[in-house]
Protein backbone atom coordinates (compact mmCIF):
# COMPACT_ATOMS: atom_id res chain seq x y z
CA UNK A 1 0.00 0.00 0.00
CA UNK A 2 1.38 3.52 -0.97
CA UNK A 3 1.61 5.95 2.10
CA UNK A 4 -1.27 8.46 0.69
CA UNK A 5 -3.59 5.14 0.09
CA UNK A 6 -3.01 4.40 4.07
CA UNK A 7 -4.42 7.89 5.01
CA UNK A 8 -6.76 8.16 2.77
CA UNK A 9 -8.06 4.89 3.61
CA UNK A 10 -8.04 5.14 7.12
CA UNK A 11 -9.76 8.76 6.86
CA UNK A 12 -12.65 6.82 5.13
CA UNK A 13 -12.81 4.06 7.36
CA UNK A 14 -12.51 5.98 10.73
CA UNK A 15 -15.13 8.51 9.65
CA UNK A 16 -17.65 5.60 8.53
CA UNK A 17 -16.77 3.74 12.20
CA UNK A 18 -17.12 7.44 13.61
CA UNK A 19 -18.60 6.74 17.41
CA UNK A 20 -18.56 3.34 17.34
CA UNK A 21 -14.70 3.78 18.45
CA UNK A 22 -15.00 4.79 21.89
CA UNK A 23 -11.85 3.19 23.41
CA UNK A 24 -12.12 0.61 25.74
CA UNK A 25 -8.83 0.64 27.24
CA UNK A 26 -9.48 2.67 30.65
CA UNK A 27 -10.96 -0.04 32.09
CA UNK A 28 -7.73 -2.23 31.40
CA UNK A 29 -5.72 -1.34 35.02
CA UNK A 30 -2.30 -1.55 33.50
CA UNK A 31 -3.65 1.47 30.93
CA UNK A 32 -5.41 3.14 34.05
CA UNK A 33 -2.21 3.21 36.09
CA UNK A 34 -0.30 4.51 33.43
CA UNK A 35 -2.45 7.19 32.16
CA UNK A 36 -2.55 8.19 36.20
CA UNK A 37 1.56 8.67 36.17
CA UNK A 38 1.39 10.41 32.43
CA UNK A 39 -1.22 12.86 34.37
CA UNK A 40 0.98 13.46 37.71
CA UNK A 41 3.84 13.94 35.38
CA UNK A 42 2.94 17.08 33.94
CA UNK A 43 2.36 20.64 35.62
CA UNK A 44 -0.63 22.25 36.41
CA UNK A 45 -2.53 23.21 33.48
CA UNK A 46 -0.17 21.90 31.05
CA UNK A 47 -0.57 21.67 27.30
CA UNK A 48 -1.26 18.03 26.18
CA UNK A 49 -1.52 17.09 22.66
CA UNK A 50 -3.95 14.21 22.05
CA UNK A 51 -3.08 12.29 19.15
CA UNK A 52 -5.75 10.64 17.04
CA UNK A 53 -8.05 11.56 19.66
CA UNK A 54 -11.04 9.75 17.77
CA UNK A 55 -14.25 10.63 19.49
CA UNK A 56 -12.76 12.12 22.54
CA UNK A 57 -14.47 9.36 24.84
CA UNK A 58 -12.68 8.39 27.02
CA UNK A 59 -9.09 10.07 26.72
CA UNK A 60 -9.29 13.63 25.65
CA UNK A 61 -12.46 14.18 28.10
CA UNK A 62 -9.90 12.70 31.18
CA UNK A 63 -7.52 14.63 30.19
CA UNK A 64 -9.49 17.99 30.22
CA UNK A 65 -10.52 16.63 33.55
CA UNK A 66 -7.36 16.78 34.79
CA UNK A 67 -7.16 20.47 34.09
CA UNK A 68 -4.70 20.18 31.20
CA UNK A 69 -5.18 22.40 28.12
CA UNK A 70 -5.53 19.89 25.42
CA UNK A 71 -5.45 19.87 21.50
CA UNK A 72 -7.01 17.16 20.10
CA UNK A 73 -5.43 16.09 16.49
CA UNK A 74 -7.54 13.41 14.38
CA UNK A 75 -7.06 12.61 10.62
CA UNK A 76 -11.03 11.90 10.31
CA UNK A 77 -13.56 14.87 10.26
CA UNK A 78 -16.20 12.80 11.41
CA UNK A 79 -14.11 11.81 14.91
CA UNK A 80 -13.55 15.85 15.60
CA UNK A 81 -17.20 16.69 14.78
CA UNK A 82 -17.69 13.71 17.88
CA UNK A 83 -15.06 15.00 20.13
CA UNK A 84 -16.00 18.74 19.49
CA UNK A 85 -19.92 17.47 20.73
CA UNK A 86 -18.45 14.89 23.61
CA UNK A 87 -15.43 17.25 25.15
CA UNK A 88 -15.91 20.86 23.90
CA UNK A 89 -13.93 22.37 26.23
CA UNK A 90 -10.48 21.01 24.03
CA UNK A 91 -8.91 22.75 21.16
CA UNK A 92 -9.00 20.54 17.88
CA UNK A 93 -7.34 19.99 14.42
CA UNK A 94 -8.27 18.15 11.90
CA UNK A 95 -4.70 16.69 10.21
CA UNK A 96 -2.37 13.61 10.01
CA UNK A 97 0.19 13.73 12.52
CA UNK A 98 2.46 13.30 10.20
CA UNK A 99 1.74 16.72 9.19
CA UNK A 100 2.20 18.39 12.17
CA UNK A 101 5.20 20.74 12.56
CA UNK A 102 4.60 21.91 16.35
CA UNK A 103 8.63 22.58 18.01
CA UNK A 104 8.44 22.70 21.74
CA UNK A 105 4.66 23.31 22.34
CA UNK A 106 3.75 20.48 24.48
CA UNK A 107 4.20 19.30 27.86
CA UNK A 108 2.70 16.31 26.56
CA UNK A 109 2.14 14.23 24.05
CA UNK A 110 -0.57 11.37 24.37
CA UNK A 111 -1.22 8.55 21.33
CA UNK A 112 -3.45 6.52 22.60
CA UNK A 113 -3.86 3.32 19.75
CA UNK A 114 -3.30 5.76 17.12
CA UNK A 115 -0.17 5.52 15.62
CA UNK A 116 -0.50 1.62 14.74
CA UNK A 117 -2.84 3.18 11.62
CA UNK A 118 0.63 4.17 10.29
CA UNK A 119 3.28 2.16 8.58
CA UNK A 120 6.81 1.66 9.66
CA UNK A 121 8.20 5.02 7.74
CA UNK A 122 5.37 6.76 8.77
CA UNK A 123 5.29 5.63 11.99
CA UNK A 124 9.08 6.87 12.24
CA UNK A 125 8.56 10.09 11.19
CA UNK A 126 5.41 10.83 13.17
CA UNK A 127 7.93 9.72 16.55
CA UNK A 128 10.33 12.27 15.30
CA UNK A 129 7.62 14.78 14.84
CA UNK A 130 6.06 14.07 18.52
CA UNK A 131 9.77 14.32 19.83
CA UNK A 132 9.89 17.90 18.37
CA UNK A 133 6.62 18.76 19.51
CA UNK A 134 7.21 18.06 23.07
CA UNK A 135 9.11 20.75 25.40
CA UNK A 136 12.59 19.63 27.24
CA UNK A 137 11.52 17.50 30.19
CA UNK A 138 7.84 16.75 28.49
CA UNK A 139 6.46 13.66 28.48
CA UNK A 140 4.83 11.05 26.36
CA UNK A 141 2.13 8.34 26.69
CA UNK A 142 2.43 6.14 23.67
CA UNK A 143 -0.13 2.94 23.48
CA UNK A 144 -0.32 0.29 20.60
CA UNK A 145 -0.56 -2.92 19.72
CA UNK A 146 2.76 -5.53 20.49
CA UNK A 147 4.08 -8.10 17.91
CA UNK A 148 5.77 -8.40 15.18
CA UNK A 149 4.01 -7.29 11.48
CA UNK A 150 2.97 -9.40 8.70
CA UNK A 151 2.56 -7.26 5.60
CA UNK A 152 -0.73 -9.71 5.06
CA UNK A 153 -1.66 -8.84 9.08
CA UNK A 154 -1.65 -4.71 8.23
CA UNK A 155 -5.65 -4.03 7.01
CA UNK A 156 -8.40 -5.72 9.18
CA UNK A 157 -11.81 -4.87 9.38
CA UNK A 158 -13.14 -2.56 12.58
CA UNK A 159 -17.22 -2.10 12.43
CA UNK A 160 -16.91 -3.64 9.15
CA UNK A 161 -14.20 -1.16 7.84
CA UNK A 162 -11.23 -2.09 6.21
CA UNK A 163 -8.72 -0.05 8.30
CA UNK A 164 -4.78 0.02 8.42
CA UNK A 165 -3.52 -1.01 11.98
CA UNK A 166 -0.22 -3.13 12.33
CA UNK A 167 1.51 -4.48 15.45
CA UNK A 168 4.83 -2.90 16.33
CA UNK A 169 7.29 -4.60 18.15
CA UNK A 170 9.63 -3.55 21.48
CA UNK A 171 12.62 -2.93 19.38
CA UNK A 172 11.08 -0.75 16.88
CA UNK A 173 8.80 1.20 19.11
CA UNK A 174 12.31 1.83 20.94
CA UNK A 175 14.30 2.51 17.56
CA UNK A 176 11.60 4.78 16.60
CA UNK A 177 11.59 6.93 20.20
CA UNK A 178 15.99 6.43 20.76
CA UNK A 179 16.03 9.96 21.92
CA UNK A 180 13.88 9.57 24.46
CA UNK A 181 14.23 7.87 28.18
CA UNK A 182 11.90 4.98 29.13
CA UNK A 183 9.92 5.95 32.16
CA UNK A 184 8.07 2.81 32.56
CA UNK A 185 6.56 0.33 29.69
CA UNK A 186 3.34 -1.92 30.48
CA UNK A 187 1.90 -5.14 28.92
CA UNK A 188 -1.61 -6.26 29.08
CA UNK A 189 -3.99 -8.71 26.93
CA UNK A 190 -7.46 -6.46 26.18
CA UNK A 191 -10.25 -8.13 24.93
CA UNK A 192 -13.12 -6.26 23.82
CA UNK A 193 -16.20 -6.60 21.46
CA UNK A 194 -14.86 -3.96 19.09
CA UNK A 195 -11.27 -5.24 18.31
CA UNK A 196 -11.18 -8.16 19.90
CA UNK A 197 -8.16 -10.05 21.80
CA UNK A 198 -5.21 -7.66 21.92
CA UNK A 199 -1.59 -7.69 23.13
CA UNK A 200 -1.51 -3.74 24.21
CA UNK A 201 1.95 -2.20 25.46
CA UNK A 202 1.77 1.31 26.65
CA UNK A 203 4.73 3.29 27.56
CA UNK A 204 6.22 6.86 29.22
CA UNK A 205 8.75 8.23 27.67
CA UNK A 206 10.51 11.66 28.64
CA UNK A 207 12.33 13.93 26.63
CA UNK A 208 15.63 14.85 28.11
CA UNK A 209 16.62 18.77 29.66
C1 LIG B 1 -8.27 3.19 17.69
S1 LIG B 1 -8.78 4.88 17.51
C2 LIG B 1 -8.15 5.53 19.07
C3 LIG B 1 -8.94 6.71 19.57
C4 LIG B 1 -8.48 7.27 20.93
N1 LIG B 1 -7.11 7.74 20.89
C5 LIG B 1 -8.65 6.25 22.04
O1 LIG B 1 -7.66 5.68 22.54
O2 LIG B 1 -9.79 6.02 22.42
C6 LIG B 1 -7.58 5.50 16.32
C7 LIG B 1 -7.79 6.96 15.94
O3 LIG B 1 -6.62 7.41 15.23
C8 LIG B 1 -7.05 8.22 14.16
N2 LIG B 1 -5.98 8.23 13.13
C9 LIG B 1 -5.65 7.26 12.27
N3 LIG B 1 -4.61 7.62 11.50
C10 LIG B 1 -4.28 8.88 11.88
C11 LIG B 1 -3.31 9.82 11.44
N4 LIG B 1 -2.47 9.53 10.43
N5 LIG B 1 -3.26 11.04 12.03
C12 LIG B 1 -4.13 11.34 13.04
N6 LIG B 1 -5.08 10.50 13.48
C13 LIG B 1 -5.16 9.28 12.92
C14 LIG B 1 -8.35 7.58 13.69
O4 LIG B 1 -9.15 8.47 12.93
C15 LIG B 1 -8.98 7.19 15.02
O5 LIG B 1 -9.79 8.23 15.53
Amino acid sequence: METVNILAQNKAAWDSIGCDAASPYMEQEMYADLFKQFCQSLPTKARVLDVGCGPGIPVTKALVKAGFNVIGLDLSPKMIALAKHNVPDAQYTCKSITDIDYVEEFHGVMASYSLLCLDHDMFVLACGKIFLALKPMGYCFIALNEGVCRHSDALTRISGQLVYSRVYSEAEIKGAFSQMRIIRLGRAIVESSMYGREQSIVLLLQKPA
